[in-house]
C-alpha cells in the first residue's frame, strides 16, 4: 500500500484564518487570562500560531490524548496519556485541536476538565469534520468544516508522518501497483 496527497488547504489560507480566529479569540478573553489546553500531539503548529497572533495575557498547558493509533479508523475508547499540570478552578479554560471527527475524545477532555470546575470551557478546533460525529459536542470556535476525508499536515499525522508540511493536504490510499 502506498499513499499519495493532494492539498486542501493552502499555507496562505491558513495563515489568513488563523489571524482571523486568534482575533476573535483576543477580543473575546480579553482580561481573562485564559488557560489555553492544546491537545497533542496534533494542536503543536496551529497552536503555535494562534497563541503568537492572539497579543493578550494567557497561559498555556497541554494533555495528550489517544483515540487512533497509525490507522485511519479509531480504536475505540479515547484515553488521557498526559494530565494537565495547571490547576482549572475558576479558570477561563480554551481546549485547542488539530481536528474533530467523532468528538469522543474532545468531550472526554471536556467533561474532565468540567469536574475540576473552570469559570468556563470552551473547545477551538482547526478542522471540524462533522459527518462522523458521534459525541454531542459544541464546537465554539471552528477553522475550517471539511468532508470526510483523511487529512494530514500543519501538525496532523498519518502513523506519524506528515506533521511538518505547511498545507493541509488529504491522503489518499493507492494500491500497489506491483
Ligand atoms: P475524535 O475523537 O474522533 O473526534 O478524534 C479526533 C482526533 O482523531 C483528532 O484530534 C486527530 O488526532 C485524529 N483524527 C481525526 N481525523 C483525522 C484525520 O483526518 N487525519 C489525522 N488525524 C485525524
Ligand atoms: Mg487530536
Amino acid at each position: 500500500m502506498q499513499t499519495q496527497t493532494r492539498p486542501l488547504i493552502s499555507e496562505s489560507d491558513l495563515a489568513r484564518r488563523v489571524r482571523e480566529l486568534a482575533g476573535q479569540l483576543a477580543d473575546d478573553y480579553r482580561d481573562l487570562n485564559p488557560l489555553i489546553v492544546g491537545v497533542l500531539k496534533g494542536c503543536f503548529v496551529f497552536l503555535a500560531d494562534l497563541v503568537r497572533e492572539m497579543a493578550i495575557p494567557l497561559q498555556i498547558d497541554f494533555v495528550r490524548l489517544a483515540s487512533y493509533r497509525d490507522s485511519t479508523y479509531p480504536t475505540g475508547a479515547p484515553r488521557m496519556l498526559l494530565e494537565l499540570e495547571t490547576p482549572v478552578a475558576g479558570r477561563h479554560v480554551l481546549i485547542v485541536d488539530d481536528i474533530v471527527d467523532t468528538g469522543h475524545s474532545l468531550d472526554l477532555l471536556r467533561r474532565r476538565i468540567l469536574q475540576a470546575g473552570p469559570a468556563s470551557v470552551r473547545i477551538c478546533a482547526l478542522l471540524d469534520k462533522p459527518s462522523r460525529r458521534g459525541a454531542e459536542i459544541a464546537i465554539d470556535y471552528v477553522g475550517f468544516t471539511i468532508p470526510d476525508e483523511f487529512v494530514v499536515g500543519y501538525g496532523i499525522d498519518f502513523a506519524e508522518q506528515h506533521r511538518h508540511l505547511r498545507e493541509i493536504r488529504v491522503l489518499e490510499p493507492q494500491a500497489d501497483q506491483r
